[in-house]
């Protein structure tokens, strides 16, 4: 018997792929190798199913002699282990993103006489599409919550931008872009305390409450469904976080961050130019104990957010710090910095990685922002956080507006600055 490698994702079957296995069958027993988690996100979104799930279905489809997984993106190791006598893809891989996975499947089937097979792409059907259709229908609590522990599991550096209310979270969302060999997205959300006050006309002092975030946070909800994370400030009483904790968790919210500061609160890039105190290590490995006491899953994440670079308290209690906080049960450390530089930041990295049982940890290189993210992974941070740039940048844009209309005595100049008419109709699906 003959064998037949197909790899896929098999995330949102359809009879596409029941056309390709079929045609697989006509030449030999059909092996399925299931792109893992971590294959797909090399160079596209998580899928909807996880790993386990997603190969369980294709093990119960009709014509599928074998399934195992498939590590990356890249054919080859499974190939070179199993060697086919024939792959199977369909022609849409000729195109896009996987044109350089097809060259490297054919170079090696070569090796050993193999072919590759490709049944044209069954027309009306597209995964894309359906995926786009599933994310309109959106998500659970359950679901969306998961997610960043998944993507904590599959991917090297984890992107999030912050959204402050239902329009922002779609930016989020929704921008794609397509580079050579892969699609490029968010993958994720994060609730600054900033921008969430500074877009209702309020100070980052802690004044916009609880009651009022939860608002931002479900105009959000409604209308996307990847992953938030949630800036708790200083979580406010170890008694008070409890509840912070219960009610992030029961919407759905992934993973909390609170900072280890005490009293009125100020930004943290005001820096020591502001008093801001910080509690005490014992202090806050109590609070970081209420918060995982009163959570209900493991999946809802606890963040500790080490502001002693900050605070000018030195790199040293930073690290200290980290490693009590890690010792207390935290999921993850983010660490700030207010530097024009990374080297803080960096060095912090480097020092961090050698704390045993260290967790994934977390930055904000707002002020460093010159550092890429491809830095950042090579160092060793899990999430980077884009904190403020979608308020910072529609803010000028708008002042910009309005005083040009003041200055022309018109709207026409200002059209310029302004998506169309058209557009702004129509941009949210459903306007019609
Ligand atoms: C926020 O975005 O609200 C943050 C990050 O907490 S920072 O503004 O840098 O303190
Ligand atoms: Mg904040």
């Amino acid at each position: 018997m003959k064998k037949v490698y197909v790899g896929m994702s098999a995330d949102l079957i359809h009879t596409g792929h029941l056309n390709i296995i079929k045609e697989a069958g006509k030449y030999g027993e059909v092996i399925v190798g299931v792109l893992t988690d971590k294959a797909i996100v090399s160079y596209k979104r998580l899928p909807f199913l996880s790993t386990e799930e997603r190969k369980t279905i294709v093990e119960n489809i009709k014509g599928v002699s074998e399934v195992v997984l498939q590590e990356t993106l890249d054919y080859v190791p499974n190939l070179k282990k199993i060697k086919p006598d024939y792959v199977v893809h369909g022609d849409d891989w000729r195109t896009g993103p996987q044109r350089e996975t097809r060259e490297r499947v054919i170079k090696t089937l070569d090796k050993w006489g193999g072919k590759l097979i490709e049944p044209k792409y069954t027309p009306g059907i597209s995964s894309t599409k359906l995926n786009w259709e599933v994310r309109e229908r959106g998500t659970t609590p359950g679901i969306r919550m998961q997610v960043l522990r998944r993507l904590l599991a599959s991917k090297g550096l984890i992107r999030i931008m912050e959204a402050h209310n239902g329009l922002t979270g779609l930016i989020v969302e929704k921008t794609r872009i397509e580079t050579r060999s892969s699609s490029k997205e968010f993958d994720g959300m994060w609730l600054s305390s900033l921008t969430d006050s500074v877009s209702k006309g309020k100070p980052d002092i802690g004044f916009v409450d609880l009651t009022s975030r939860m608002n931002t946070i479900n105009s959000i909800l409604e209308v996307t469904t990847k992953p938030i994370i949630y800036d708790g400030d200083s979580g406010g009483l170890p008694e008070h976080f409890k509840f912070m904790v219960k009610t992030l968790e029961r919407e759905g919210i992934s993973a909390v961050i609170i900072e280890d500061k005490i009293g009125a609160k100020k930004n943290s890039l005001f820096g020591t130019d502001v008093k801001q105190t910080q509690d005490s290590i014992e202090n806050f490995c109590i609070k970081i104990k209420a918060g995982i006491d009163a959570r209900v899953t493991e999946e809802f994440m606890i963040i500790a957010r080490v502001e002693s670079l900050i605070l000018k308290a030195g790199m040293e209690d930073a690290l200290e710090r980290a490693e009590a906080y890690i010792k207390a049960g935290a999921d993850g450390i983010m660490i700030h910095s207010k530097e024009k530089t990374a080297d803080e930041i960096l060095e912090f990295c480097s020092k961090y990685k050698k704390i045993t049982n260290n967790v994934p940890l977390v930055v904000v290189p707002s002020t460093y922002s010159h550092i890429t993210e491809e830095e950042l992974e090579k160092a060793g941070v899990r999430i980077a956080i884009y904190a403020n740039q979608l308020l910072r940048s529609a803010y000028p844009s708008m002042v910009r507006t309005a005083e040009t209309i003041l200055e022309t005595g018109r709207a026409q100049e200002s059209d310029e600055f302004c998506i169309s008419i058209k557009d702004i109709l129509t941009l949210i699906p459903g306007s019609k």
